[in-house]
């Protein structure tokens, strides 16, 4: 009897000791045990130093007893996987694939049902998901809330918005955690007056700091087939627990075993610079899925875009809402509001200045009918997406078009009608191939139609990927806004080549980003994937180009050209008028030639919410390129130019702030200067507040 006592209570140690992986250099530490009620748990570790502590990990269901507790573990396994591999575009030409993993079977009491943990601890921190093997136990079940906690160790420093079903278009906060509540309300956006599910619920990525110069950050990767992850806080413990996005009913989500969950990711370092190099998105998504992929080409493009955002000119071809029925208008009936921006002379304008600058594409919105009832009435039907306004010769222009070696970018407003868009969709893409677009900037604008359903919810997250590999059938990019965050799904369906879904250069029209936003940024949002950002405005003061806009751009002129580099996306805009480029065409010089495809990236500086400086090698070339953004005060840096080849010879072009700029006060003073450069050269720039400087380093051969 003694014996059987003995050696259940080593086989009871055995299951409830922890189960642990490291990383490949060991700096993160990974654990997993039980509760004494069969409660999973994990905790992370960086250096020896916490950085998760005990958090549990489950599931309530909606009709189900909960996956919470009274699990054993059946088994345990642990291996190790490395490889490079070559994304069709990026930051880099290779990327390393290396970590240890750890999976965790596990199996409830009494109910026999089975779900698995499995760990991918990485250098740069640890990637989890769950998952539920073909089970007679659990077949089809509903989610009432996943139950991840990530569990804080203090009162860290946060970059944060506001919990939301529907949109990421917020500034961001700097705060403490204790802090969230109490800002919260203040960070609401115009149209939203109270937080959508909690007082202290937050998005992802959410980047943090610790007191003792931990870098933390809390995302997602590979969100397939389920509902967006919020975060809510306990800010009394400082405990993070997921939020899921729920769908019309109430119901989180829907799910079909075998089956498996997006990847919970806590990446950390002791430098900020590793997280804005941490490929741990992406390598925890499934390579590329797309057989042939050299269809896809990074796009630097310009657009008929700014004047209607600055409301200069407008989307719609006429004013005569009252008077017109939109499913029956004849629009070569109805009177023209004359400030029709997608017209045939002016398209033809915006093509000639892209093939004269060098520019791939030219995006033209407005182009289709529907615009004059496609936001008030939230009727469904209202864009066809195939039927151009009598004054754009879908035709002519394209001919005009390639002709000059440029193509048009297609533009998809949705109105948010998810339904309507793929009623649609296989005409649009076919009438896309016919006139030779290969790239489309699609967008969801508005309350999902149908109505209840949310932007972040399982069925309208499926109707994304859904666009993106319909569009890989017609060998057509897209560029979703207002669509999820990105999780990394670029690696497996590169034809996503950008999307918006945070607050972009739209709003430096609409009262302004506050001037550390791209600070915040590479950080958070662009974890996940390249952000149509749209930068390159350098009229900065709005009224300029509409007398009736009072808005100013938060950023100095050459903080703009510094963009191109430090947000990185293979899809960039040079989003200003071309009067304006042509009225600063040496500082245009620049947009001109930074490329949009990389093979090495170096961070040279960085702290979240302060400065970001990064060195690219253009992937075609010998040829580097440096951003540096700022926040309100101003950053100095002192650069080595050691990522320089030692045997080669270069000459830098400087843009830079002037003495005297201040995106505030004198946000267009800015200096170009030439000089030549090698691998031991040190440069002593300086951003203004709200500024930064763009190099070009061009070997000389
Ligand atoms: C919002 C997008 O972000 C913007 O770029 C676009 O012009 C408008 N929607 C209209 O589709
Ligand atoms: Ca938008």
């Amino acid at each position: 009897m003694r014996k059987i006592i003995l050696l259940m209570s080593i086989l009871a140690m055995h299951w409830a000791a922890a189960q642990q992986q490291t990383s490949p250099d060991g700096n993160v530490v990974l654990s997993f045990s039980l509760k004494a009620d069969g409660t999973p748990t994990y905790k992370m570790t960086y250096k020896g130093k916490p950085v998760i502590n005990e958090s549990t990990l489950g599931f309530t269901l909606k009709k189900e007893e909960p996956l919470t507790n009274h699990f054993k573990v059946v088994s345990d396994s642990k291996s190790t996987f490395k490889e490079t591999w070559k994304p069709v575009w990026g930051e880099e030409k290779e990327i390393l694939n290396h970590y240890n993993e750890l999976l965790v079977q596990l199996k409830q009491d009494k109910t026999n049902r089975l779900m698995n943990i499995r760990f991918r601890v990485y250098n740069e921190g640890v990637g989890f998901r769950y998952e539920f093997p073909t089970q007679k136990e659990l077949t089809y079940f509903v989610i009432a809330e996943e139950n991840t906690q990530f569990a804080m160790t203090g009162d860290h420093t946060a970059w944060w918005i506001p919990g939301d079903y529907d949109t990421q278009e917020y500034d961001y906060n700097e705060s403490k955690l204790s802090e969230i509540r109490g800002l919260m309300k203040q960070s609401m956006t115009d149209n939203v007056s109270q937080y959508v599910f909690s007082p202290t619920g937050v998005q992802t990525a959410l980047m943090m700091k610790t007191k003792d110069g931990l870098y933390i950050n809390l995302h997602e990767a590979a969100l397939v087939d389920y509902a967006l992850m919020n975060l809510n806080l306990d800010d009394k413990n400082f405990i993070f627990q997921s939020w899921l996005t729920p769908d019309a009913k109430g119901d989180k989500g829907y799910l079909y075993t075998p089956t498996k969950t997006p990847w919970r990711t806590v990446m950390v370092s002791d430098d900020a610079r590793n997280i804005l190099a941490s490929r741990l998105i992406l390598n925890l998504n499934d390579p590329c899925a797309l057989a042939d992929t050299s269809w896809i080409k990074p796009v630097k493009y310009i657009g008929v875009w700014w004047e209607m955002i600055t409301g200069k000119s407008s989307w719609a071809y006429t004013d005569d809402l009252p008077t017109i029925k939109l499913d029956e208008v004849d629009y070569t009936k109805v009177k023209p509001n004359g400030t029709h921006a997608a017209n045939n002379d002016k398209v033809r304008h915006y093509i000639d200045f892209a093939a004269k600058h060098g520019f791939d594409q030219v995006l033209v919105e407005g182009w289709n009918v529907g615009w004059e009832d496609w936001f008030g009435h939230r009727k469904d039907y209202v864009f066809d997406f195939v039927t151009p306004y009598p004054d754009f010769d879908i035709k002519a222009l394209n001919d005009y078009a390639h002709a000059k070696g440029v193509k048009l970018m297609m533009h998809h407003e949705t109105s948010g009608s998810t339904r309507n868009y793929e009623r649609h969709m296989k005409a649009a893409y076919e009438l896309m191939n016919k006139y030779g677009y290969n790239s489309v900037k699609s967008g969801y604008v508005g309350d999902i139609l149908p109505i209840g359903e949310h932007h972040y919810s399982q069925a309208t997250i499926n109707h994304y990927l859904y666009a993106i590999k319909e569009a890989a059938k017609h060998k057509i990019m897209v560029n979703a806004h207002e669509a999820v965050r990105p999780t990394g799904l670029c690696r497996t369906y590169p034809n996503l080549i950008g999307n918006e879904s945070a607050r972009g250069t739209e709003y430096e029209a609409f009262g302004g980003n506050k001037p550390f936003h791209t600070t915040i940024l590479p950080f958070t949002r662009l974890q996940g994937g390249p952000m149509d950002y749209t930068p390159g405005i350098f009229e900065t003061e709005v009224k300029n180009v509409n007398p009736n806009n009072t808005s100013q751009v938060r950023s100095t002129l050459a903080k703009q050209l510094a963009l191109y580099v430090t947000m990185y996306s293979p899809l960039q805009m040079a989003a200003d008028l071309p009067e304006n480029y042509e009225r600063f065409a040496d500082a245009f010089q620049f947009i001109k030639d930074v490329p949009v495809d990389w093979q090495e990236s170096v961070y040279l500086e960085a702290e979240p919410g302060r400065y970001i400086t990064v060195a690219r090698k253009d992937k075609h070339s010998d040829n580097w390129y440096v951003g540096n953004t700022s926040n309100e005060n101003g950053h100095t840096s002192e650069l080595l130019l050691n990522f320089l080849d030692k045997n080669k010879k270069y000459e830098a072009t400087i843009y830079a702030d002037a003495k005297n700029a201040d995106w505030q006060t004198n946000p267009k003073a800015y200096t170009i200067t030439k000089q030549k450069v090698n691998a031991k050269t040190k440069l002593k720039l300086t951003a203004a507040k709200g500024g930064g400087y763009a190099i070009s380093i061009k070997e000389i051969k």
